[in-house]
């Protein structure tokens, strides 16, 4: 055995990707066109699989922010934020993120996978436990992965599993670290927050949300699932991600704790990269400011979630268990034959997330889909024919399901917390 050997299972399954023509994991988006819209292998394309929530990859403001921060502090800053890279305007980001929270303390990573990774790296010491939810994103598990601290899984969203664990810590429970997300991003589902925090107080155990996938999404103000169910106040620490409903890249951790900002002398993830670039920082307080005074674009999301949901509903698609922005489309099929309807969506003018596993939460392939506030009507209809066609001619779906979509009349909307 050499050194290389081992990459030679995952080699034969590229070859064969290659081989059928298909390779969802090396997609080139050869012009993107707008947030909801691209050229890929030659064809223009309905992005319907990016976590752009809001659309405001081309917001006028963002960009003119970034434009100016580009051209007044240059392309990066070629240093870490405990080096050379700790600009002002990181620093007045913190303080907005630490505002809009109502949290004293905050921190700008260069990622949210790197605000992740800090977090668990760093807060949780060699005589602590983690306990997560097991749907947590890889970011979370690599974190736990670099930890000294105990790792403990619970069953996904289940309060029973979580209690049983906490009540077997006895007073380590006090030494735990609970970490779930607000919105999960594979089945779009939520975590049950409510009870959740109830459980960790009684413990006397500490809460991380990663709100990644529900900033910007839920909540009066988007701030998230700790917003939208009324539970700021239990959560110890919240991350989350620019990468998302901000569209640019970095990440955050806000908190009542002075601890978190102790974390800028010990977490590795933040000491040893380099900072965020002037651009990415510029455009995310602009973003931010966007997203806390965007009610409108957040009704707009969620009307088209529900769109798009009953859309496929009405078709027989088997969807998530809850109805949300991520809406995961779960195939019972081969990974060959999920591979062909995928690259079927695209060829049709359709793009989506394909995710197998170990990915997927429950080992069934899943088609992941994604709605913008950007997206407009027609497209989510065209969206919604393209996948009746599609399923139909893999006889996923009775062909008579076909033309269901076409008498699809929305119900009214309801937006989660109002
Ligand atoms: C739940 C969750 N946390 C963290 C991350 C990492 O965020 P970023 O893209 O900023 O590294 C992701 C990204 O997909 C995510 O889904």
């Amino acid at each position: 055995m050499t050194l290389l050997d081992k990459f030679q299972g995952l080699r034969a399954a590229r070859d064969q990707l290659k081989g059928l023509g298909v390779d969802p994991f090396n997609v080139v988006v050869e012009k993107i066109l707008s947030p909801t819209e691209a050229i890929v292998n030659g064809h223009r394309v309905i992005l319907a699989g990016t976590n752009n929530y809001l659309g405001l990859t081309f917001h006028p403001e963002c960009i003119a922010a970034a434009e100016k921060a580009l051209r007044e502090e240059g392309c990066g800053t070629t240093g870490s934020r405990m080096a050379n890279g700790n600009y002002a305007d990181h620093l007045a980001l913190e303080r907005e993120f630490a505002e809009f929270y109502g949290k004293p303390y905050s921190v700008v990573f260069s990622t949210g996978y790197l605000a992740n990774l800090a977090l668990l790296s760093a807060l949780p010491g060699e005589d602590d436990v983690i306990l997560l939810d097991a749907d947590c994103h890889a970011s979370i598990y690599d974190g736990c992965r670099m930890s000294q601290a105990e790792v403990i899984r619970f069953r996904h969203n289940d309060m029973d599993d979580l209690g049983k664990r906490l009540r077997r810590l006895k007073s380590r429970a006090q030494r735990t670290l609970v970490v779930v997300e607000g919105i999960y991003s594979m089945l779009g589902d939520q975590a049950p927050l409510k009870a959740i925090a109830k459980v960790k107080r009684e413990y006397g155990a500490f809460l991380m949300v990663d709100e990644a996938h529900s900033l910007g999404v839920l909540g009066e103000t988007g701030r998230g699932l700790a917003e939208a169910e009324g539970v700021d106040a239990a959560v110890d620490f919240i991350v989350g991600t620019f990468s998302k409903s901000l569209g640019a890249i970095g990440g955050y951790c806000v908190s009542p704790h002075q601890e978190l900002d102790i974390l800028r002398y010990t977490a590795r993830p933040y000491i040893f990269t380099a900072s965020s670039s002037p651009a990415q920082i510029a455009s995310t307080r602009v973003a931010l400011r966007l997203l806390r005074d965007g009610n409108d674009l957040r009704k707009r999301l969620w009307a088209n979630a529900h769109r798009f949901y009953q859309g496929l509903e009405a078709l027989g698609c088997q969807l998530g268990p809850q109805m949300s922005p991520v809406v995961p489309i779960l195939l019972d099929e081969s990974r060959e034959q999920s591979l062909r309807v995928w690259h079927d969506l695209l060829q049709r003018g359709v793009y989506v997330n394909l995710v197998m596993p170990p990915a997927t939460p429950d080992h069934r392939c899943l088609l992941r889909c994604s709605m913008s506030a950007a997206h407009t009507e027609e497209q989510i209809d065209v969206l919604v024919e393209t996948f009746a066609a599609v399923f139909s001619s893999h006889r996923l779906i009775p062909s008579r399901c076909v033309f269901c979509f076409v008498s699809f009349a929305p119900t009214p909307v309801r937006v989660p917390w109002l």
